[in-house]
């Protein structure tokens, strides 16, 4: 039993709990759903969905598990009982659902629209839907967690690495995507206007792969790696570092967050860390090792934002068919987050005995080995739904 196992293992025993997961239709949802029916919590899990019906919910749910590694017993061990049917963008359904929220000892908030693009139910959900959610649950009387889900990048552009954990944000103009405000902004809320709330944030860096499922469950941002090295520029320098983690890392630090009796904080980040951070050169190198054949190193030329364009006419023959505006796009809007160069300090999370973070050199492998076959501009559409 590895340590992290072992810390949620020994939560266990204290507790015969409701857990009520929303997202468990996404990526690090699916994956916090994956993990806690591995650790036998089956029959304590609910689940918020947007469905039409608690069997349609339910069969959305075991898709995604199955993605997850989930087996058919694990999957079938689940009924159509545990899905609450709701969207975070017409929270009419809170006050039928009332009775069975009621139930729930503890939530792990995974939903919300995350797309660095302009996607009009940004704020709609992630602020007004999430609030009212928050708000219906502060009410509820055997509620003793709200573990909630923002991001690290939430900081903003101006901060200094090593990031520390911090409730002070800057102004929404200030924040590079409509997403990373309306996480900002409803952390704020939640914390001002919810003081019943037993609200923890957890605030994970760059969520990319499984430590082996690899892109199975999800290829998100593992497209972006594959451009970058494929058209061998971007704007990081090989040297500067990125902080990645695994999906099954973040999810077990969530559930250990969720579960642990006593925490220290009401806010962590759930991030690789000084420790575990990678350099691209690092990256460059593990890729070109499970792809075998040699790093672009010597080739690689880091070029500015303004540059980017000068790379088109190679998009066909490096990157495959695709659409060149929404690569530029993509480029763009990636290339924002990855010069920040930030690492997020993962002191608070390692202090609750929670165990380090992998590297991401260490599981890249599993990411190349379920990429084969799917196209980068394919791979893209993880996150560009
Ligand atoms: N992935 C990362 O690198 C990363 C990094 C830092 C933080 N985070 C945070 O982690 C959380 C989960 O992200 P993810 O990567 O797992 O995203 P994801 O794969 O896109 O999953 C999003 C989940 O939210 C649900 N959702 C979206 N809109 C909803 C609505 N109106 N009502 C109810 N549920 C809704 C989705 O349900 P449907 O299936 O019905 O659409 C899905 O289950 C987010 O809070 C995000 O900010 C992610």
């Amino acid at each position: 039993m590895n340590m992290q196992i072992d810390a949620i293992a020994k939560t266990r025993a204290a507790i015969s709990e409701r857990l009520l997961i929303t997202g468990a239709t996404g990526f690090l949802g699916g994956s916090v759903a994956a993990q806690l029916i591995a650790y036998g919590y089956v029959s304590q899990l609910c689940f918020l969905v947007r469905a039409s019906s608690p069997e349609q919910g339910l069969e959305r749910v075991r898709t995604n598990l199955s993605l997850h590694g989930v087996g058919e017993v694990g999957r079938m061990s689940l009924n159509a009982n545990q899905v609450i049917c709701g969207d975070l963008l017409d929270t009419s359904w809170l006050e039928p659902e009332s009775a069975r929220l009621m139930t729930i000892d503890r939530v792990l908030n995974c939903a919300a629209v995350a797309s660095f693009s302009k996607n009009p139910n940004i704020w709609p959900v992630n602020v007004e839907g999430t609030f009212a959610f928050a708000k219906a649950m502060s009410r509820m009387p055997r509620l003793k967690r709200f573990v909630h889900v923002g991001t690290a990048m939430s900081c903003g552009p101006d901060r200094d690495s090593l990031v520390s954990e911090s409730w002070r944000f800057p102004q929404a103009e200030a924040q590079l995507v409509p997403y990373t405000a309306s996480k900002a902004e409803i952390e704020r809320r939640m914390r001002q206007e919810l003081p019943d709330l037993p609200l923890v944030v957890a605030r994970p860096s760059i969520v990319v792969g499984h430590r082996t499922l690899g892109c199975q469950p999800s290829g998100s941002i593992f497209w972006m790696f594959r451009m970058g090295l494929a058209l061998e520029s971007f704007t990081c320098d090989l040297e500067e570092k990125i902080d990645v983690i695994p999906v099954d890392y973040c999810a077990d630090a969530l559930i250990n967050l969720a579960l642990k009796r006593h925490l220290r904080h009401d806010l962590y980040h759930i991030s690789a860390g000084r420790d575990a951070a990678c350099t691209f050169s690092d990256i460059d190198q593990a890729y070109a090792a499970a792809c075998t054949t040699q790093p672009v190193s010597e080739r690689y030329q880091k070029v500015g934002v303004e540059d980017l364009p000068a790379l088109a006419a190679d998009f066909e023959s490096r990157i495959g068919p695709g659409n060149p505006r929404l690569i530029m796009r993509a480029l763009r809007l990636y290339s924002g987050f990855a010069n920040l160069n930030y690492v997020f300090d993962n002191s608070r999370l390692l202090d609750e005995g929670i165990s380090p973070p992998p590297r991401f050199t260490d599981y890249l492998e599993a990411c190349v080995r379920t990429s084969r076959g799917v196209a980068i501009t394919q791979q893209m559409q993880w996150d560009f739904k």
